[in-house]
């Protein structure tokens, strides 16, 4: 037997028991999102075999493609951008089990076709199968394609069974509180909420999910991770490219939107959420709705809680760039942030007066992301030497969420010699150097969760609505004032002196990872 043969795929087994036979829809078929992410992404679940015997992955979008056409898209999108070489013979099974229907987000016609096709597919397979309704289109139609998927009875198939159809919803959810809302209820009533995923493709990062573990499986850190023992905490999600030819986009959206409302608020919820009693997907989002409702609402206003700006031209990389107002697309009177900084406080047992410090900008210093725990300085006294006040470095835990994704502690450490000198040490851990760099994309990660009814890596409803809550005063406010308070920053640098002074108004300042 050939190696492409021996390949379990090709044989229709499936080591993953856990997923069942299942038919997958794309709405948006035809997008960036399904080229760069989805399609890689299944293929490499195919490649690893997690994906089940009995699967068919059916396109729909607008765009007229015949069948033959979607599959040498996804076949050149999978060799374009799929983490690891393809292997033919996989690939082009795969290929095999793709077909497309075209038409429109708010045609019953069109959906009428498409479940008739799922019906037919599923005769095809021989059994009963789920059927996961993967939605990547731009939000402005999320709406209408739920709503038919009530009308043509797709939404409701096999509800009283682990086999009910599940949907998964691409981000932005919402872009205030009132359309989070709105999207919920459009939700609600074609499906339950055990049949929702909402995507934050955070989530699915391999050290956001070893932040669970490394919170709950080491005796360390628990019973130092509050008020007594943090004095504050950094979250950053730093970017160094500007918005480029996505101006259009942007304007609409913001720093605050893009980035705070729902990677950065998910890093702080889990960060800060009690111990769950299980990691069942129940257990740990009831804790994080818990903590992102003990979040104070913010002071608005010029000594408040906030931050913005737009940046500046500057240089990046040995490269002059431009500024945000000066970008193709956005208007030279532009009053959208391409920076934010927050200061958070948290009202419960655990974090009383541990200030939450969150910053996302475009056009930074560097592309990293991380969660910097910044715990109190130890007593300096014995190091300083007679009649002088010393301050030791405080230590600090740092989660490295990417482009370097590990853990890094920093110690104080004696520095060699005769005499007795301190000095901070850094203790790390690679992801790369430890367990090599083949790690699975975040995409693959949420797509077989999905596939397998595991919502722990998605956002419930009741959460995305508890950050907006917290979000939306702020946006309203920045609305009213237009452009009058927003600060700018040089392309290149760390950000605007708005949010140094922020931090230096309670006695601290930004770290620069
Ligand atoms: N791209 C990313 O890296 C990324 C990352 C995170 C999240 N997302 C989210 O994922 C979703 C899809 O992103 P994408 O980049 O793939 O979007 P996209 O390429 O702009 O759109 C996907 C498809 O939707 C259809 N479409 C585009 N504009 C439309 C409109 N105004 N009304 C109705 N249909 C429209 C188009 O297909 P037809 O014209 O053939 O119908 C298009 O191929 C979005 O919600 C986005 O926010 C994207």
């Amino acid at each position: 037997m050939s190696d492409s043969a021996r390949h379990p795929f090709l044989q229709g087994l499936s080591k993953h028991r856990g997923t069942p036979p299942t038919i997958v829809v794309i709405f948006g078929a035809s997008g960036d999102l399904t080229a760069r992410k989805l399609l890689p992404a299944l293929y490499n679940l195919a490649h690893d075999n997690l994906l089940p015997a009995d699967f068919h992955l059916v396109g729909f979008s607008r765009s007229p493609l015949p069948d033959a056409e979607f599959r040498a898209l996804a076949t050149k999108a999978v060799r374009d951008f799929s983490r690891r070489a393809p292997h033919t013979a996989v690939l082009e099974r795969l290929a095999g089990r793709l077909s497309y229907v075209a038409g429109g987000y708010d045609e019953p016609a069109a959906f009428t076709r498409l479940a008739a096709h799922i019906a037919e597919l599923e005769q095809r397979l021989g059994g009963e199968t789920q059927v996961l309704c993967y939605i990547s289109t731009p939000p402005s139609v999320f709406g209408a394609i739920l709503h038919q998927l009530g009308a043509c009875g797709l939404a409701a198939r096999r509800l009283d069974s682990p086999l009910h159809t599940k949907v998964v919803i691409e981000k932005p959810f919402g872009r205030d509180l009132a359309s989070a809302r709105a999207l919920n209820a459009a939700i609600r009533e074609v499906c339950a909420e055990k049949q929702v995923y909402r995507i934050d493709h955070y989530l699915g990062k391999e050290t956001v999910q070893d932040l669970l573990v490394q919170r709950f499986a080491n005796a360390i850190f628990e019973p130092l991770w509050n008020r007594n023992f943090i004095d504050h905490i950094q979250i950053t999600v730093a970017e160094n490219l500007g918005v480029g030819t996505r101006g259009g986009y942007y304007e609409q959206s913001g720093a605050l939107r893009d980035m705070i409302q729902n990677h950065t608020m998910q890093l702080l919820a889990l960060t800060a959420m009690e111990p769950p009693v299980s990691l069942d997907a129940e257990a740990v989002r009831d804790e994080k709705v818990k903590v992102l409702r003990a979040v104070q609402a913010l002071a608005l206003g010029p000594e408040g809680d906030t931050a913005r700006a737009q940046y500046a031209a500057g240089m990046v990389g040995g490269k002059m760039v431009p500024g945000y107002r000066e970008e193709p697309g956005i208007a030279a009177d532009s009053a959208t942030e391409t920076y934010t900084a927050l200061r958070l406080s948290i009202n419960n047992w655990r974090w009383q007066g541990v200030p939450f410090y969150l910053r996302s900008g475009k056009r930074l210093a560097r592309r990293v992301s991380e969660i910097a725990i910044q715990f109190k300085r130890p007593p300096g006294t014995l190091f300083a030497a007679a009649g002088e006040r010393f301050a030791l470095a405080p230590n600090t835990l740092s989660f490295l969420i990417q482009p370097d994704e590990g853990l890094s502690l920093v110690l104080n450490g004696k520095v060699p010699g005769l005499e007795t000198r301190t000095q901070p040490v850094k203790m790390s851990f690679r992801y790369a150097a430890t367990y090599g760099s083949d790690t699975p994309e975040a995409y693959e990660r949420l797509v077989l969760d999905a596939l397998t009814g595991d919502g722990t890596l998605f956002i419930r409803g009741d959460e995305a609505e508890a950050s907006w809550e917290l979000c939306t005063p702020v946006l309203d406010s920045w609305r009213e004032l237009g452009r009058q308070g927003m600060d700018t920053y040089a392309a290149g640098s760390w950000g605007p002196a708005a949010a140094d002074t922020l931090l230096a108004r309670h006695g601290h300042q930004w770290r620069q990872p």
